[in-house]
């Protein structure tokens, strides 16, 4: 097995996409198919408080979606450190899976870190209408900054990386309402 085959590949689809912060050696822009971005996680530790927390992205499943995201390649020496970090930044309720991510130039990478938020962790929100959400996103800020920004930042960078408008529609119209707010 070379050292190449070692290599740790990550996907980030909220956060992670606009602020990693690890050392990677590497990154591509790439989509996971079957999952869509939704702001239904609760955000006690990043970008709200406990007593009013703010919201941020987890996936929901959606068979016909594809939902795109930066893949990041991590060196092996560094990996343990990396992970150990990322368990740490998102114990708001992610667990650690592995995914499949494609390519544009269409090969993929089979096996893939990233950190799922799923309907039975304790600060799963749910469903709610976008005003809702934009309401609470402009009061929110947390030990990492103000909510808006979470938004707002990702917004520009899936913009950056290719999203298609139609299939990120939740997250552009947040930040047009968040900004607009
Ligand atoms: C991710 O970015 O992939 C996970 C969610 C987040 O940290 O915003």
């Amino acid at each position: 097995m070379s050292a190449r085959d070692r290599d740790l590949w990550i996907f980030g689809y909220g956060s992670l996409v606009w602020r990693p912060d690890f050392p990677f050696v590497e990154r591509k822009p790439g989509w996971i198919h079957g999952w869509a971005r939704r702001f239904w996680q609760a955000s006690t530790d990043h970008r709200g408080v406990p007593e009013d927390p703010g919201r941020v992205v987890t996936l929901v499943p959606a068979p016909e979606a594809r939902c795109w995201g930066m893949t990041y390649r991590v060196e092996p020496e560094a990996a343990p450190r990396v992970l150990a970090g990322l368990d740490h930044r998102e114990k708001g309720g992610y667990r650690r899976i592995t995914t499949q991510v494609m390519l544009p130039a269409g090969d993929s990478l089979p096996e893939v870190v990233m950190y799922l938020a799923t309907e039975d962790n304790p600060n799963y929100a749910g469903p709610a209408s976008l005003d809702e959400i934009a309401a609470r996103v402009r009061r929110c800020r947390g030990p990492s900054g103000p909510n808006v920004e979470y938004v707002l930042r990702l917004a520009e960078a899936l913009r950056a990386l290719g999203a298609e408008p139609a299939e990120d529609d939740h997250v552009f119209e947040l930040a047009a309402r968040v900004q607009d707010g």
